[in-house]
């Protein structure tokens, strides 16, 4: 099994983490370190809407709060097999642009592998 197939694998149970009970579209991800480590995370929402967390921001803030810096690649899986929102496309390319963004649904063989630079072209780099 490769590596793509083994990220979606961990995606899919992260996803069985998720606090969806306003939404009920759980989201479940996995953040690839370039040293092979493996960061999940699932959406966390609140009952004061607007401080929902999604699931890429959980992994990449989990990774990152456990030092690491460098990223290859974060599968993400949902139902319908959505594409990370705007702010997520922000924060997964603080330290890489050109990281893999892994779609897929919790079954099935259908993923698809896009570039985050495609997804978030002229991102907002440095105010210097
Ligand atoms: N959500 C994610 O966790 N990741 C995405 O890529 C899209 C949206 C969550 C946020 C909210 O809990 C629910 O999905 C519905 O928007």
């Amino acid at each position: 099994m490769d590596g793509v197939q083994e990220l979606i694998r961990l995606a899919r149970l992260a996803r069985g983490w998720a606090y969806a009970p306003y939404s009920n579209f759980t989201v479940g991800a996995a953040l690839l370190t370039d040293s092979g480590r493996v960061y999940t995370g699932c959406n966390v929402e609140n009952v004061s809407y607007g401080l929902t967390v999604c699931a890429e921001r959980v992994a990449f803030f989990k990774a990152v709060s456990e030092g690491e810096r460098k990223f290859q690649a974060v599968a993400v899986v949902s139902e319908t097999g959505v594409t990370p929102c705007g702010a997520c496309r922000q924060v997964l390319a603080e330290f890489n642009e050109d990281m893999k963004v892994i779609l897929a649904r919790p079954e099935g063989d259908w993923y698809e592998v896009l570039q985050l630079s495609d997804l978030l072209p002229y991102c907002f780099k440095s105010i210097q």
